[in-house]
C-alpha cells in the first residue's frame, strides 16, 4: 500500500521519519504486504534530504495515482489543505491529518465526504499532539454521557507560561525558544492569541456533544496580556495561570465553550502540567473524571499520532469510522456572559483602600490579594462565583479605578 504526505514541515518530516524507522512493525500492524511512502508534496525542494527523490510539487501526481490509498495532510492552514483533502476523499483515498484548523472548520463536511466515498478521514493528531484523545473519547468512553471537557490544549503557550512562572523569562524570549523547539504554529499568533486551543476545543466539543461547533462562536482570549504581576497574584491566591480551554453541556441543550487564561489551584490536576505538556480532563457520567496527559506538540509525538491513524486506515481500508459528528446550529454556544465563574481583577487607583472596600460591598465579599513590591496604587482581588455578565457589571460600578487585568478563575 502506498502513502503520500502533503507538507514536509515539522510534522510531515516526522511522519516520513517514523514510517521509515518503524517500517517493519508498521507493515505488520497494518496487515499489509508493504507500506511505502511514495510522494511528498511540497513547493520547496530539499537537496540532500533522505527523501529528496519523493518530493513533488504537483498535486495531480498524488490524485491520479491509484496505488496511493492513504494521504497524510500536514500542510497546516485552511487553503489549499481543504481543497486537496476534499479531492483526495472524493477520489476514494483515506486522509489522515494533524491540521486542527481544517478539522475545526470543515470536520463535519469532510467526514460526510469520507462517508460518501467509503473511506476514512482521521485526525487523532489534531488535538493533543501525541496524546491519544480522539479515539478514547469516541471509542473507549463511548458508553458515557460526556458533559464536560477542559484542558491545557496548547503546548506553546503552556511552555511560555511555564518559563514566565518558573524562570522569570520574558514573553518574547520564551516565545522565541518555543519556536526554536518547533512547538509554535507557522503563525505564532494562532498559539498566543488562543486560536489553536479554540480549534482543538471545538473539535473535542463536536466529538463529545455530537454537533459541529464553529470556532468563531467560542469566546477566545490569549496570553499576550499576562504579566509577571498577574503571575505573582495568582501565587498569592494559591495557584498558577494556565491557558484553559473548556466546553460544557448545559441542560437547555446549548453548550458553553471558552478559551482563556485562568487561575488554577495548586491542588488541581491541571496546575502541575508544565512545559510543552498538555492535559485534557474529560468528565463522563459513568467514568467520572479522566485526565489524558502527554506531549501536546513537537515533531515525533505528533507524527506518532499521525502514523497510528495511517495504520488504522490501512487495517480498515474497506470500512469507515463514524464519529457521530452532526451539523452545527446557530446559537448553540451560549454567551460567556451567562457562564458562571469567579474573576481575578487587578486595578490601579489613587484611592486603593476605598476601591477595595467598595469591591467588598458591591461583590458581597472579595478575597484581597497581595504581591511583593507592588506599586502603592495597585490592588487586586478575587470575586465570588457568579454569572460573568453580572460580575462585569458590578466591576464597572467601582468608581475611580483603572482595570489593568481580568482573569477567570476555574474550579478544575
Ligand atoms: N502549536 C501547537 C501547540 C502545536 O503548541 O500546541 C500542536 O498542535
Amino acid at each position: 500500500m502506498n502513502i503520500a504526505v502533503m507538507g514536509y514541515g515539522v510534522v510531515g518530516s516526522g511522519v516520513a521519519e517514523v514510517l521509515a524507522k518503524n517500517h517493519d512493525q508498521i507493515v505488520r500492524k497494518s496487515r499489509q504486504d508493504d507500506m511505502q511512502l511514495k510522494y511528498i508534496l511540497d513547493r520547496r525542494t530539499f537537496p540532500g534530504d533522505v527523501n529528496e527523490h519523493l518530493v513533488v510539487s504537483d498535486f495531480s501526481k498524488i490524485i491520479e495515482d491509484d496505488s496511493v490509498k492513504i494521504v497524510v495532510e500536514t500542510m497546516g492552514g485552511l487553503h489549499p489543505a481543504y481543497e486537496f483533502v476534499l479531492e483526495c476523499l472524493n477520489a476514494g483515498k483515506s486522509v489522515v491529518t494533524s491540521n486542527k484548523e481544517l478539522v475545526a472548520e470543515k470536520g463535519c463536511e469532510l467526514l460526510k465526504a469520507a462517508q460518501e466515498h467509503n473511506v476514512n478521514f482521521l485526525f487523532e493528531a489534531s488535538v493533543g499532539g501525541g496524546i491519544p484523545i480522539i479515539r478514547p473519547i469516541t471509542q473507549c468512553l463511548a458508553a458515557n454521557d460526556i458533559n464536560e471537557i477542559a484542558g491545557i490544549l496548547n503546548g506553546t503557550t503552556n511552555f511560555i507560561l511555564t518559563m514566565m512562572i518558573k524562570e522569570g523569562m520574558d514573553f518574547d524570549e520564551a516565545l522565541r525558544l518555543a519556536q526554536r523547539n518547533g512547538y509554535a504554529e507557522r503563525d505564532p499568533s494562532a498559539d498566543i492569541e488562543g486560536h489553536d486551543a479554540c480549534r482543538k476545543i471545538a473539535i473535542l466539543a463536536a466529538l463529545c456533544f455530537g454537533k459541529h461547533v464553529y470556532p468563531a462562536d467560542i469566546e477566545t482570549e490569549g496570553i499576550t496580556k499576562i504579566t509577571l504581576a498577574d503571575v505573582d497574584y495568582a501565587a498569592n491566591w494559591g495557584g498558577v495561570i494556565k491557558l484553559i480551554a473548556r466546553a460544557k453541556k448545559l441542560e437547555n441543550g446549548k453548550i458553553t465553550a471558552i478559551v482563556s487564561p485562568a487561575f488554577v489551584e495548586y491542588g488541581s490536576q491541571l496546575a502541575g502540567v508544565d512545559d510543552v505538556f498538555n492535559a485534557i480532563l474529560v468528565r463522563g457520567d459513568a467514568i467520572g473524571d479522566v485526565v489524558f496527559y502527554g506531549r501536546g506538540a513537537g515533531k515525533l509525538p505528533t507524527a506518532s499520532a499521525v502514523v497510528a491513524d495511517v495504520i488504522d486506515c490501512a487495517v480498515h481500508i474497506k470500512e469507515r469510522k463514524d464519529f457521530g459528528w452532526g451539523e452545527g446550529e446557530e446559537n448553540y454556544v451560549q454567551s460567556y456572559l451567562d457562564t458562571e465563574n469567579a474573576l481575578y481583577v487587578r486595578f490601579t487607583s489613587d484611592n486603593k483602600e476605598k476601591a477595595l472596600s467598595d469591591a467588598q460591598e458591591i461583590f458581597g465579599g472579595v478575597k484581597v490579594l497581595e504581591r511583593k513590591d507592588a506599586p502603592a496604587n495597585e490592588g487586586a482581588f478575587a470575586t465570588p462565583v457568579a454569572k460573568e455578565g453580572d460580575l462585569r457589571e458590578k466591576l464597572a460600578k467601582i468608581d475611580g479605578i483603572t482595570v489593568e487585568s481580568v482573569i477567570r478563575i476555574t474550579d478544575y
